[in-house]
Order: structure tokens, then sequence, then C-alpha cells
């Protein structure tokens, strides 16, 4: 049997929630292993619409355990108001559905604030972020300064985890002319909370073991995409984690000898929020159409997304780094009206040809797309759910995205309605 890791293989927002939701649906557990509240899956269920940022999306549906690993950043009072926020509309979250990782670490005020300090101070070298504290949180896991839920258990512990951490951000902050941060009253709040997060505290490593010895399905759900990757993304313009699969084993304590499939899931065209290189963005009428009609604004921050053709060189390179087994290709009914449907199939640079993008950011602003042309096919494909039914450009279109990035397309979603999918294999099979 296998479990199931799902991950965007562009910069985010290729709908994965669609279509994790559909696979939560069969699966016992699901497991978020990286990232924080800066991801935002929307999930529309029964009429009733969840925004979900930090919580799996197992958590709306009943008799499903969700699973928030040691690779997630977790802002404390983010997870209670979601908590609350689900409990609002319905939804049971206790301590039998919901597990956090004891060794999870924690996005705190400081975090917040120096992510916003740098963004503000950074000009032409900002990245766009979330502005959640991703970042510094997670410099803070590397720097072992951080704390983690676990350290909420004691006073004298958090304490002195207090002391460790706020000797190194309070230089920052005096040498970027900005208040000291006074220990004391975080303190305080954080042993008010604690008995609200550790009731969920567990060695996730343990548990997912024995989930897995009892032939539970697993489905891990990646935020983000490849592409935001800290080691394989347009660094800088990155998140802070790792987004690729392999992420899953180390951000949960699940072995990596697990029969897994990879699911990427990918956009029929492209969409980029925040800076950084983009070689097929059209700030045009294409990007526009593109951008309304896929309604493509941040379920986090609602800034306005970027929009562009597909890159297939980029996607199979992130197909290739996270060893996808199959693509669910999302939104192809965004291209119903296009005369024309182009697809990047290499790049030139200084006079030379590219199959793939160089890992500098200099060379990737510059770099500039080669297309193929496709015919568009100029009729509705929403809510079609056999392959039969498709028009044949758009079938000639899905081909050559299957052939260009040497993956199998396991899905195709044609709406945002969770029926509205044609499915070519079923990934938990
Ligand atoms: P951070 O993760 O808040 O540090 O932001 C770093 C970069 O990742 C920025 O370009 C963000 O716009 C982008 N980013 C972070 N989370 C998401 C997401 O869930 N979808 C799309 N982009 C994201």
């Amino acid at each position: 049997m296998k479990n199931v890791i799902v991950i965007g293989t562009q910069w985010g927002d290729e709908g994965k929630g669609k279509i994790v939701d559909w696979l939560s649906s069969e699966a016992d557990v699901v497991v978020r292993f990286q990232g924080g509240h800066n991801a935002g899956h929307t999930l529309v269920i029964d009429g009733i619409t969840y925004k979900l940022r930090l919580l799996p999306s197992g958590t709306v549906r009943k008799n499903k355990v969700s699973i928030i690993g040691n690779g997630v950043v977790v802002d404390p009072w983010a997870l209670i108001d979601e908590i609350k926020e689900m409990k609002s509309k319905g939804v049971e979250i206790n301590e039998n559905n919901l597990i956090l990782s004891e060794a999870a670490n924690l996005i705190l005020p400081y975090h917040k604030e120096m992510d916003e300090i740098r963004e503000d101070s950074a000009g032409k070298a900002k990245i766009g972020t979330t502005r959640r504290g991703i970042g510094p949180a997670y410099e803070d896991k590397v720097g072992r300064r951080s704390i983690r839920v676990m350290d909420l258990t004691s006073e004298s512990n958090l304490d002195s985890r207090l002391d460790a951490a706020l000797i190194h951000h309070n230089a920052l902050r005096k040498g970027l002319k900005k208040t000291i941060f006074k220990k004391d009253k975080l303190k305080k709040e954080l042993l008010k909370i604690a008995p609200e997060i550790l009731k969920f505290s567990q060695p996730v490593w343990k548990r997912l073991n024995e989930f897995k010895s009892k032939g539970k399905k697993i489905l891990f759900e990646g935020a983000q995409g490849i592409l935001l990757d800290v080691d394989h993304g347009t660094y800088p313009f990155v998140t802070s984690s790792n987004t690729v699969a392999s992420a899953a084993a180390t951000g949960s304590g699940f072995g990596s000898n697990g029969s897994n499939y990879i699911l990427g899931i990918t956009k029929a065209y492209t969409t980029r929020v925040g800076e950084g290189p983009f070689p097929t963005e059209q700030k045009n009428e294409i990007g526009n159409l593109l951008g309304s009609r896929g309604k493509e604004f941040g379920t986090v921050t609602s800034r306005k997304r970027r929009c562009g053709w597909f890159d297939g060189v980029l996607v199979r390179q992130t197909i290739k780094i996270s060893g996808v087994n199959g693509i669910a290709l999302t939104k192809l009914d965004v291209l119903d009206e296009l005369d024309e449907i182009k697809m990047c199939i290499a790049y030139k640079l200084n006079g030379k040809q590219y199959d793939y993008l160089p890992a500098g950011a200099e060379d990737q602003f510059k770099i500039e797309p080669i297309y193929e042309t496709f015919p568009g096919w100029k009729e509705s494909t929403k809510g079609i759910r056999n392959m039969e039914n498709l028009p044949n450009n758009a079938k000639k279109y899905i081909y050559a995205v299957e052939d260009f990035t040497e993956a199998k397309i396991s899905s195709i979603s044609t709406s945002p309605e969770r029926e509205d999918t044609i499915l070519v294999e079923s990934p938990f099979a």
C-alpha cells in the first residue's frame, strides 16, 4: 500500500486544496510537514467554506487524524485562533484527532516583527514574504535558539530558552534601532496558552510509525511549491523551508523508505506571489485574463498573483528534483477562451540555449523563454469529467505537458468543484 505525498511543482497556489481534500477523504491520517501559516488552503465542503492555514486538510473531515509535524513552524496564537474558527463552523478538534509534534518550532512575535522590519527596509531586495515570521523562525531553528513546543512544559526551561533567543534578537533589534523585546511579558503569555497547545503535543514520529504498522493510509500535505524551496527554488526569492517531497520524511519523522506515491500538483499555466524571477510572466492582457478567469488572489495575504504561460522547463526540473510519480493538472478550464496557448520549452541567455533554469538570480531575471505555441480549444471544459469529452486541442495540450515534463498525468481538474475531476490514476491505489 502506498502513502501519498502531495507537493506543488511551481511557486505554490497550484490548487492543492481541492486535490488534498479529495485525497484526504480516502486517507486515515493527514500530515503537514513544512511551512507554517503562510500557506492557505480553501476547501468548500457541503457549501461551507473552510480557510485552512496551519491545520492539515484532514481536520475538516470526520474520523481522520491530522498531524502537524516537527518541520512546521507554529505560531501558537494562530493555531489557537484557527482551531476556534474551525470549531465555530462545527468541526470537531480534540486531542484524539489533532496531533502536534512536541519538536515543532514556535513562531513568536519577535519573528513576525523581524520579518516586517527586514521587508520594509530591504528596498529592491525585498522578497515579498507573507510577513508571518516564517523566515526568522526557521533561522532560529537552524541557529539552535528556537523555542519548541516541548519547551512550554516547564517555566524554568522556557525562561532559559527565551534568554538564549533574546540575546540574539535584541542585539539585532538594537542594531536596527528597534525597541528591546522584553522577556517577562512574552513568557507570561506563553505560559498562559501552554495548556491549550500542549494538550495536542506528542512524539509524531512514534505515532506515525504506529499508524504505518496498522496499515493506515497516510497523506502528506505539502505547502507552497518546489520553486519556493530554500535549496531548489529561485533563491533568495523563496520561502525558508524545504518544499520538496523528501521534506515529508524529515518534517515528520516518517522514514523515507515508505512506499510513497508523489503527486505533483501542477497548474495548466503559471502564477507567482511576491517578488522574484518569473521567465514566462505576462504583464499584459494574457496575464490579466489568466488572473481574472483563474481568480488569482492570495488566500493568506489577498495579494494579486502574477500570471504567465506554463513553463515546461521549470516543471520538468521540479518533477525530477522531487521524484514526482504523477501530475494532477489543475485549472485547465482557465485556458478555455484563449486563441492560442504557449508553453516554454527552453530558455536563451547570452546567445546560449538552456534546458534548465540556472541557479543564479541574476541569470534567472534575464533569461528569455522559448515557446511552443498550441492552438486554443475555444470551448468550455468546465466540469468535464471524462478524457473523451475534452476538446481535441485540449487533449493535445495535456499530452504535450505530459511528454515534455516526462511525468504521467494522473488527474485533470476542470473546475473548483471536487467532482469535476478527470481521474486517470488514483495515487492511493
Ligand atoms: P514567506 O514564506 O512568508 O517567508 O515568503 C517567502 C516567499 O514565499 C514569498 O514570495 C511568498 O509570497 C511565498 N509564499 C509563501 N507561502 C506561500 C504560499 O502558500 N503560496 C504561494 N506563495 C507563498
